[in-house]
Parts: structure tokens; sequence; C-alpha cells
């Protein structure tokens, strides 16, 4: 393929070249979009891939034979994810979360993972390393991923029921396999691990208090449990409002059977609400991105697997961060690491998104009709 030709599947999603600034300073690590919110979270996709077909994300009639992933020249290459991440870094970006699609069925992840563990703060500390996984591939993969320098990891699995969890993932893949993942990742040193769980209304929310009672038994305080409302990401999920069991429900079926008491937030702009339980067996948490909107202190930036930077979960456009990096055609070089970074810089500068809060006060999906991304594609 030539190199000023763009693959189709790359055009599925609207990105704009961004400016680079005439004049720029150097990044000062205090950078604040227009809402006055930092930049501290970078969400890396590695592959837009995934081996399970979960239907709130990746429907199987959408995501079927005929579907065009990526093609591999697309895709960011570990030394470009390394790059874009120093730049990050170099406006505050403290931690770093690898997600996919699926980010274990990239080719030597821990390759890159090395890569970014490698990576230093200005004040010459480690960042915050993590992934999210669907844990199916854990088992075999945990100790290496340590071993490369990863620090800990969140596992998806929405229900301990196998019949339940098996139509969840709708590709019959069995619960017990990704609770020997989570084991795994527990005797490599990932703990405590994150589990999180989306709940749907009338599909999986009989399964939150097994599920509360099971990791709560099984490891205590090593795993804490999250309860995700559904969102309407993306635009093939039909999601509807009636799905959406809201937090406060979840801790309250809980609490009926644990009882628990709130903890406050352990770092700013935390997605998740905590709660311990009163008797010490650990904590439990729930994202109400739908009932609660944290868009106020929102300071995530997302990566996709071919290099756009988007601003917000729920963004139809992205900034193609790839061109910046490679060019685009001979007339066109590459840029350097200090006129990538003040590209980011005023990108987020100009930042004012804050979907979830807009779509709470609408009460239903918000947006311009535009396209927006999916969940796969752009990762949790
Ligand atoms: P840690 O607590 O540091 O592990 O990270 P986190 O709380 O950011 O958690 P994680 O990445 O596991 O995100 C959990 C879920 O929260 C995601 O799968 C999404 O469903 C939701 N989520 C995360 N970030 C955002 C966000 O910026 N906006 C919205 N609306 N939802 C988000
Ligand atoms: N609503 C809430 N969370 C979602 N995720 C994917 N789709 C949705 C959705 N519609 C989250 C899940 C999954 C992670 C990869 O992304 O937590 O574990
Ligand atoms: Fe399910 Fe996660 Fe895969 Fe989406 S990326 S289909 S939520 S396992
Ligand atoms: Fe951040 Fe957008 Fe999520 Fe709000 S909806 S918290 S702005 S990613």
């Amino acid at each position: 393929m030539g190199d000023n030709v763009i693959p189709l599947a790359d055009l599925r999603y609207a990105a704009a070249i961004p400016e680079v600034p005439a004049h720029f300073a150097a990044p000062s690590g205090l950078l604040s979009d227009r809402l006055g919110r930092p930049l501290r979270d970078l969400r890396i996709s590695v592959t837009d891939r995934c081996n399970f077909r979960c239907s709130y994300c990746m429907p199987k009639e959408v995501f079927d034979r005929d579907y065009r992933f990526l093609p591999q020249t697309s895709l960011l290459t570990f030394e470009e994810i390394e790059r874009l991440s120093r730049a990050f870094i170099r406006h505050g970006v403290r931690k770093l979360r690898l997600t996919g699609g699926e980010p274990l069925l990239r080719k030597h992840l821990e390759v890159l993972v090395a890569k970014l563990a490698a990576l230093r703060t200005p004040e010459g500390d480690p960042l915050d390393l993590t992934l999210t996984t669907n844990g199916s591939l854990l088992e075999r993969k945990a100790q290496a991923l340590v071993q490369a320098g990863l620090r800990r990891v969140t596992v998806s699995l929405d229900a301990l029921d196998d019949a339940v969890f098996r139509r969840m993932n709708d590709v019959d893949f069995p619960v017990v396999d990704v609770l020997r993942g989570i084991d795994a990742a527990l005797a490599a040193g990932l703990g405590p691990v994150k589990v999180n769980m989306v709940v749907k209304r009338g599909t999986n929310d009989q399964e939150i208090v097994p599920m509360a009672r099971y990791f709560r038994d099984a490891h205590g305080p090593q795993v804490i449990l999250r309860f995700i409302e559904y969102m309407d990401v993306g635009a093939t999920n039909g999601w509807r409002m009636n799905e959406v069991l809201p937090s406060s429900e979840v801790v309250r079926r809980i609490a009926e059977v644990f009882p628990l008491d709130p903890l406050a937030a352990s770092t700013p702009g935390e997605t998740a609400q905590r709660w311990r339980y009163r008797d010490g067996a650990g904590e439990v948490g729930v994202i109400s991105s739908v009932t609660q909107a944290f868009c106020g202190e929102c300071n995530r930036a997302r990566l996709s697997t071919e290099g756009k930077l988007f601003l917000c979960l729920f963004a139809s456009q992205g900034h193609d961060l790839r061109a910046l990096l490679r060019g685009t055609g001979a007339d066109i070089p590459g840029r350097t690491d200090d006129e990538i970074a003040a590209a980011i810089a005023a990108l987020w500068q100009s930042r004012e998104d804050r979907y979830s809060e807009l779509r709470s006060a609408q009460a239903g999906p918000a947006g311009s009709g535009q396209r927006r991304i999916e969940m796969h594609y752009i990762g949790g």
C-alpha cells in the first residue's frame, strides 16, 4: 500500500489533522481545558478486535464475518504509542490505561507494556500503568505482563452464572475461565484487581448480589467490584433508558444483604463512587455516568488504535495524531516531539465536551445526530 493511501476502515470515524500552532511554549504539565479540567489520564486502545460479542458493545449482527476491522498498517506501532505517551506525560498525564477491543489480542503486548513501564513523570516517578481486559486470556498472560512491568488490571465480568455470562458474551465463553484469569492476576501480584460489571436491567441485574457475595468471600479486599450503569455509547447497541438500573438501586440491593458505608474518592475525577463493607470485607464501587454524570472533573483523553485522539467517550470527531507522527506524504513530513506536544495542548485547551451531563439534562441520548464512536473501538 502506498504512503498516501488511507485504508477504508480508517475513514469510519471523522478525524481532522490537528493544527500545529506557529508559536508555542514548552509543556508545563498544567494544561487546562475550557472548563478548567486538567489532563491526567490517557486511555490507549491497542486493537479494535475482540473475541467476545457483548451485545452492548459489539453486537453479532453488526460485528460479523464481513466486518472490516482496521488493517495492520493502520495501527500505531509500539514506538509510536510510546512517543505519544511521552508527549501526554509532559502535559500532565499520570495514568495510562491499555484498552481495546480486547488488548490481550494485540501481538506482543508485553513489549509495549515494558516500554510504557519504563516511562517516568517529570518528577521521576513511574506512571500508573493498567489494562482493561475481558479476562479470557489473562490466565495465560498474567505472569508475562507483570514481568514486563504492568502494575494492575481491570477485568470486565457481567455475571457469575455461567448461562447468563455465556449469553452476554455471546460467544459461549465459560465464566470459570475468567475467574481463573482473575485468580492468576492476583497470584502474579496484580492485586487488588478491579472487576467491572455493566448492569442491564432485565438481563443481569439478578447477578448483582451473587457477584458481590462471590468476590467478598473468595478474595475480600483483593478484588474491588464495580457496577457500571449501562451507557448509550456508540450507535449499535440499541440503548434504552429503561434498561439502565440506577446505581442507587445497586447500592440498595447490596446493602440489604451486606451493610455498606460511603468512602471518599481516592483521586480527583474518579469515575467510581466507593462504598466499603461495614464488616471490613473490602469495597465496591458504582459508576453512574447516566444518573450522576461526572464530566465536571473529567481528565481523560482517549487514543484510538490508529492514532486518533478523542476528547470524550461520546465524541463523533477525532484528531488524527498519526498524521502528525508519520506525515501525510513527501511534502508534509512527520512532526517533531515539540510540535506534536503543542498540537495536543491546543486541542486540550479548546475542549469543552461534557456529553453525559448534557444527556442527563435532556433525559435521553443527546448529540447532533452525528455518528458516535463505538466502545470496541475506543475501549472503556
Ligand atoms: P481506575 O479506577 O483507576 O482503575 O480507573 P477507572 O475508574 O477510570 O475505571 P475504568 O477504566 O475501569 O472505567 C470503568 C468504566 O467506567 C468504563 O468501562 C466506562 O464504562 C466508564 N467510564 C470510564 N471513563 C469514563 C468517562 O470518561 N466517561 C464516561 N461516561 N464513562 C466512563
Ligand atoms: N455501557 C457501559 N459500559 C460499557 N462498556 C462497554 N460498553 C458499555 C456500555 N454500553 C465498558 C465495560 C467493558 C469495558 C471494556 O467497557 O465496562 O468492561
Ligand atoms: Fe465485550 Fe469488552 Fe469485547 Fe466489548 S471489548 S465485546 S465489552 S469484552
Ligand atoms: Fe468525560 Fe465525556 Fe465521559 Fe463526560 S461523557 S465524563 S466528558 S468522557
